[in-house]
């Protein structure tokens, strides 16, 4: 699809969502409106830097409103769809899946029943064109062994949390809206992203913000699990080429090559707030061995070879000067942090990490 129509983007105020939607009106010509119901990870401050811009439109809305999303359709007339929209928090749904069923699989159906209905009524041309893009995880493929080669694009699905078998249901939902009804679909499933805007129960913007409030760092188990890290701009770059150049009804695995171990992360965060904001001692000295997360994966990994083969794109940020970069922003934007952190977000971190409630509890 040539990136010269309008997008719909659901889930635009949340982390990568917001990112995206910057990212697209800078890049991009042509307007874009975000669906997002703001739930606690969603926050109009992420987009207010192009409140005045006339391209961009918001719209309050839960994607699971078909009605709602099939007039935003017939008004705005969208060549593509992308699809960010979700809860996101591995932690949150182990203490509360419903929302997670809910949104991720009932909410993608709703969505794809109301762009089916409105794709099919395009002109042929303009059906052609048309993409629902599917944000998804590497996460939905399981957990590997320390030696296992990375996931490919046919690696068979394994979730094991609540989280990632619902981004697996709407997966093959999406899947199925290929196959059946001929929805030119394209799913990208990524690895961890880290950046600006990322809400602050995530693991790196909960340990800046630990850090800095001189707060115990907590690392689950040994610290030993690994992750591959992305910097969300180079994920937003790769949505793009997925969307322009990607083709109908296929899937492309989006990682950075920067696989690391958490407790690794934890320590470079540290030596660079050592460097960045020194405090009277290391930050390093935080750090705090926690209960495990139960089913917790140890390790993902992504073979990115298709993407770049085909495509053309590759990460471009290193993973220290990405964190420096991240780190700079949440330094330099406390209030954003402030907004967010309150409320619902204190609330969260009592029952998560406080000893005083049961789960809270559970995890000490
Ligand atoms: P996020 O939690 O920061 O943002 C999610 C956004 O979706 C929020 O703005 C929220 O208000 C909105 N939302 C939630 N339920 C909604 C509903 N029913 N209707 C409309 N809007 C709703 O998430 P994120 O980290 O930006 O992730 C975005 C997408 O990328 C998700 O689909 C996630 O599964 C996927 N993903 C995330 C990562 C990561 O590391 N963060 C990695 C790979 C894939
Ligand atoms: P997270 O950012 O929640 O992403 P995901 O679970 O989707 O990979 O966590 C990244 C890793 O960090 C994961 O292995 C769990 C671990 N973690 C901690 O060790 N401590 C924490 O406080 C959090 C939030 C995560």
């Amino acid at each position: 699809m040539p990136l010269n129509s309008p997008v719909l983007v659901t889930g635009g105020a949340g982390f990568i969502g917001s990112n995206f939607v910057l990212q697209w009106l800078v890049e991009q010509q042509t307007p874009v409106t975000v669906l997002d119901k703001l739930t606690y990870a969603g926050n109009l401050e992420n987009l207010a830097s192009v409140q005045q811009d006339s391209r961009y439109r918001f719209v309050c809305g839960d994607i699971a409103d078909g009605a709602l999303v099939r007039r935003l359709l017939d008004e705005q007339h969208p060549g593509a769809i992308v699809h960010f929209a979700a809860e996101s928090h591995v932690d949150r749904s182990i203490l509360g899946p419903g929302e997670f069923i809910r949104t991720n699989i009932e909410g993608t159906f709703q969505l794809l029943e109301a762009v089916r209905g409105y794709w099919m009524e395009l002109p042929t041309e303009q059906r052609k064109e048309f993409r629902f893009l599917h944000v998804s995880t590497d996460e939905v493929y399981g957990s590997l062994t320390p030696t296992a080669p990375a996931f490919t694009e046919e690696t068979p699905y394994a979730p094991n949390s609540p989280y990632s078998a619902s981004k697996a249901a709407s997966d093959h939902l999406v899947r199925a809206y290929h196959h059946t009804y001929g929805l030119p679909v394209l799913t990208t499933n990524c690895s961890n992203n880290y950046g600006p805007r990322q809400f602050p129960e995530k693991l790196i913007p909960l340990v800046v913000q630990n850090a800095l409030k001189g707060l115990p760092l907590p690392v689950y188990g040994d610290g030993q699990n690994v992750r591959d890290w992305l910097y969300v701009t180079d994920h937003c770059d790769g949505i793009r080429a997925v969307l322009e150049r990607g083709v109908a009804g296929q899937t492309y695995n989006i990682g950075g090559r920067q696989e690391m171990s958490n407790l690794e992360v934890v320590r470079q965060i540290c030596a660079t707030l050592d460097e960045l904001k020194p405090a009277g001692k290391p930050y390093a000295s935080l750090i705090t061995f926690v209960k495990d997360r139960p089913g917790h994966d140890r390790r993902y990994a992504m073979d990115i070879a298709k993407i770049e083969r085909e495509l053309g794109w590759q990460p471009r940020e290193t993973f220290a000067g990405g964190l420096r970069k991240t780190i700079q922003w949440y330094l330099d934007n406390p209030e954003w942090v402030e907004h967010v952190t309150s409320g619902s977000y204190r609330e969260w971190i009592d029952l998560q990490y406080t000893p005083s409630s049961p789960e809270g509890a559970a995890n000490r």
